[in-house]
């Protein structure tokens, strides 16, 4: 066996350079271009975080209202996409998202008259529309006009969701989840928009694969997972002694642990902060009591402690989302949607960076050996079965 040790999981390996985010997981700690998370959360908004992502600056106010007008102008959606939207039908909202953001590529790619910022500001702008004009239409056989005069993304994705304008707290609580979701450094979804980018294909190609990458029960799917898992009990007693029963079982709690956070998410803390408000309007949700008896039993257990595993951002999202009245199949793609900043601002770093490369890692060969080629006549009568 050859002696090259395999970083599995790219587990500490250093891939490029970024200005985008900084994560200190041993305090854990979150930086957006130098601005500490915890700020962005309570001080700004998802499109005001959006322009600090790609263009490196908090915008002044003349800077923030045309970058909101200019999203706010890319809310339609071609005939086109709307009628391949509704023709997946009982698809996953993830798979929706990944579908429309093809058809969109198809019908309007990069081009000279259509470069990349307008490309990324239209699919910021388009994917809420895309995803609740697919949710009506099949729920319930609506055609809706995804077209509003909603002053926020936020606002804009309620408003399609519900048919009328939402209120203040539902606004915020959104706003607040989507800056916490925009950029998280090179999480698989992040990495997987990069590779793409380093074989200098089209933004559509790496945004869709960002997409399906987050899509997995590791990554962006996590915080459904984590619904479904509070879900499964009806008292703090059940809920430990099914713990501990996954425990025995080998099984991922999901919610918990990180790959780089050895310490609380803070994004974790700051959505648990916005649930608490949303709570005090919608009424507590007597799941909370059971998503804190696995978070205290987390944070006590020699298991937990010992593998520095405490509560990621999905575990308390997915209970706000629910209590906002979000079904748990749209989780995700409340991920999905405000991380396509953050695959935004990484893709462009990845293109403007002189000492980038395409992407080309190794393996360590395990096969055979050099052999023989065999005449199929040689090749006897049995059959693999796969
Ligand atoms: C996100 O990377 C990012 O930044 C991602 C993200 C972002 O914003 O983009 O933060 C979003 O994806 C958050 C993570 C959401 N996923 C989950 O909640 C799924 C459950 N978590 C695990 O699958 C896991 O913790 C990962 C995938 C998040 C991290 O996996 P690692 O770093 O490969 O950890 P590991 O497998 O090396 O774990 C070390 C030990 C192992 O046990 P031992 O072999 O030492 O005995 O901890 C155990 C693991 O089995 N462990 C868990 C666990 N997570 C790790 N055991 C039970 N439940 C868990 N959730």
């Amino acid at each position: 066996m050859s002696d090259i040790e395999i970083k599995r999981g790219l587990k500490d390996v250093y891939f490029a350079t970024s200005e985008a985010s900084f994560i200190d997981g041993n305090i854990g700690k979150l930086l957006y271009r130098g601005y500490n998370i915890d700020d962005m959360a309570r001080n700004s908004t998802f499109e005001e975080t959006v322009y600090l992502l790609l263009f490196g600056k908090l915008p002044t106010a003349k800077e923030l209202l045309d970058f909101d007008a200019q999203l706010r102008a890319n809310r339609t959606l071609p005939r086109e996409v709307l009628q391949v939207i509704e023709i997946v039908q009982a698809s996953h909202p993830m798979d929706v998202l990944r579908t429309g953001c093809s058809a969109l590529g198809c019908l309007e790619p990069e081009s000279a008259t259509r470069d990349q910022h307008q490309v990324a500001d239209r699919l910021l702008a388009a994917f809420p529309s895309m995803l609740l004009y697919w949710y009506q239409f099949h729920a319930g056989g609506k055609r809706i006009e995804t077209e509003t005069d909603d002053p926020s993304m936020a606002a804009h994705f309620l408003h399609l969701l519900s048919g009328k304008p939402a209120d203040e707290m539902r606004i915020r609580a959104l706003d607040a989840s989507f800056i916490l979701y925009a950029e998280h450094e090179f999480n698989a979804s992040t990495f997987a928009a990069r590779i793409t980018a380093s074989t200098l294909a089209d933004f559509y190609s790496a945004i869709t694969s960002g997409i399906g990458t987050l899509r997995g029960p590791l990554h962006g799917g996590a915080n459904e997972e984590a619904m479904a898992l509070i879900e499964r009990f009806q008292t703090p007693d059940e809920a430990e002694a099914g713990l501990m029963d996954m425990l025995a079982r080998k099984q991922l709690v999901m919610g918990f642990g990180h790959r780089v956070y050895k310490n609380y998410d803070p994004r974790a803390r700051i959505i648990k902060q916005v649930a608490d408000q949303v709570f005090e309007v919608t009424g507590k949700d007597p799941m909370l009591n059971i998503a804190l008896e696995l978070e205290r039993i987390a944070l006590e257990d020699d298991y937990f402690v010992k593998r520095r595993l405490y509560p990621n951002v999905d575990f308390y999202s997915g209970i706000m989302y629910e209590a906002m009245g979000f079904k748990p199949e749209m989780f995700t793609v409340l991920f999905a949607i405000p991380r396509t900043a953050g695959w935004l601002a990484q893709w462009q770093e990845m293109l403007t960076d002189p000492e980038q490369k395409i992407a080309r890692p190794r393996q360590v060969w395990i096969g055979h050996d050099t052999r023989p080629f065999v005449p199929i006549e040689q090749r006897g009568t049995g059959v693999v079965t796969r």
